[in-house]
């Protein structure tokens, strides 16, 4: 086996989430996707496809029809200034991750230098490894409540021997994105080292502030045709569609073919169904993309206006994307351990940061991306309970386990810890008739019991608090 292969990082959030396993009371926010379906007509559109026997191989680029759906759209957007985008530059491919990798195969050799802007998604820094690229990182820094980059940090690390800049913008975790005068000012030098950009815009269309074109600011505004410039999509977030694996990458029209011919040996090509449900959900956009970005930004706004307020908390609002990240301050630097306690002892599942950069010490991700905002709501609540008790430590941790954000169920045995789950069980719950209930008390990390109470309560629901 490759040493490059062997030596790739194994995924912190799986780790998180293998930590919830047999527990269904944990609020899951570590996994980057909405938990609302596709909405039916996209998927009838792939029903019917099927129906009418479009079971076949299709062309390596992707089906004629959907490439030119895509560069009437990408046209629309940013087919001013010069950059027009027109199907010859369109390539479909089994969802953004995998444009991403072919677009690093096709410039990326081994040894080249490679220069990524993070904290960032880890697939993004895991394919230039892959390939055997030297790289480097330019870290974002949280000032004055915004994730910011050092623009003059960049271009200095940007020399002739680097052969590829990767950003994502706006990005995952942070939410930042480059100005247009960033991009302009980036472009530039990149033309005179002539160094490739790779902008992973996937969340483009998740943008909360205003702009002229509805979405955030692409390179592909700034950018001239032949600037070596690739720029990925995806219809995984603003179309609900992460399951079906279908994305795009627009780049310069004489590098098409080739990418053509890396789709053949990497995947062939998007299935045909997926790309007739793409074809759709271009089709009927406005009645999926609006109505998901304005849910989302509902989503930030309480899931920002809930965390700001608690004093260990250190959170920017993002002006894009569907993730907070966010520090908690006298947890700990660990974030993956963090995590992992926050699992077991508050029931709530956050992504550790430092999978996004590995100096993001102490960071944690939330996915605000959920249909049901209350349960935004509920992991603060979770959050705060934890951080109320000095974080639970305690040696019987299997004790605080299953006791925080639900209650200890063993040999009908109801265990509830701690004053505010005591009092939150009597306000919440129906008496239960059957079991035996015991309340216990934290004591300076030691359980002490401090009644048995054999009263008979009726229907007693074992549910989070
Ligand atoms: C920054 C970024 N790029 C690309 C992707 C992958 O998108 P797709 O589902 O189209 O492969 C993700 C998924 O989380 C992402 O966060």
């Amino acid at each position: 086996m490759r040493s490059s292969i062997l030596s790739l990082a194994e995924s912190k959030i799986r780790e998180v989430a293998n930590a919830a396993m047999g527990r269904p009371y944990v609020l899951a926010f570590w996994f980057g996707e909405s938990d609302e379906v596709t909405p039916e007509f996209i998927c009838q559109a792939a029903i019917d496809s099927l129906q009418q026997g479009e079971t076949f191989y299709a062309h390596n680029l992707g089906l004629p029809e959907l490439r030119q759906a895509i560069a009437n759209k990408m046209s629309h957007r940013h087919g001013h200034g010069g950059n027009f985008i027109d199907m010859n530059r369109i390539a479909v491919t089994p969802g953004g991750v995998n444009a991403l990798m072919m677009a690093v195969q096709a410039i990326v050799d081994p040894g080249d230098r490679v220069v990524a802007v993070t904290p960032v998604w880890p697939n993004l820094t895991a394919q230039a490894l892959i390939m055997g690229a030297q790289l480097t990182t330019v870290a974002l820094k949280p000032i004055n409540g915004a994730w910011q980059l050092d623009l003059q940090q960049l271009i200095d690390a940007i020399t002739p021997a680097t052969r590829l800049l990767i950003v994502n913008a706006p990005n995952n975790p942070t939410g930042w994105t480059l100005t247009p005068d960033e991009q302009k000012i980036i472009l530039a030098h990149c033309r005179t080292t002539d160094t490739w950009i790779l902008d992973d815009e996937v969340y483009e269309s998740l943008y909360y502030e205003p702009t002229f074109n509805h979405c955030a600011p692409s390179f592909l505004d700034v950018a001239q045709t032949q600037d070596p410039l690739v720029v990925v999509h995806s219809f995984s977030k603003s179309y609900l569609m992460t399951g079906w694996r279908l994305g795009w990458m627009v780049m310069p029209a004489d590098m098409t073919d080739s990418i053509g011919k890396l789709i053949e040996f990497n995947t062939s090509c998007a299935s045909v169904f997926t790309q007739r449900a793409g074809i759709m959900a271009l089709q009927r956009e406005s009645e999926v993309t609006p109505r998901v970005v304005k849910h989302l930004q509902t989503c930030r706004d309480i899931l920002v206006g809930a965390l700001s307020p608690l004093p260990q908390v250190q959170v920017a609002s993002p002006r894009g994307g569907m993730y907070a990240f966010s520090r908690l301050h006298g947890a700990g630097d660990d974030p993956l351990v963090i995590a992992k306690r926050l699992v077991q002892e508050a029931g709530l599942g956050l992504a550790p940061g430092n999978v996004f950069a590995p100096d993001a010490q102490g960071w944690l991700r939330w996915c605000f991306a959920t249909k049901d905002v209350s349960r935004l709501g509920q992991g603060v609540g979770r959050l705060q309970q934890w951080l109320q008790k000095g974080f639970c430590r305690n040696k019987d941790s299997q004790f605080f386990r299953n006791a925080i954000g639900s209650v200890w169920h063993r040999k009908n045995t109801l265990l509830v810890v701690g004053k505010i789950l005591q009092n939150s069980l009597l306000r919440q719950n129906p008496l239960n008739p059957t079991r035996i209930v015991q309340f216990c008390r934290i004591n300076h990390g030691r359980r002490s019991k401090i009644r048995r109470d054999h009263r008979v309560y009726p229907k007693f629901h074992l549910k989070c608090l």
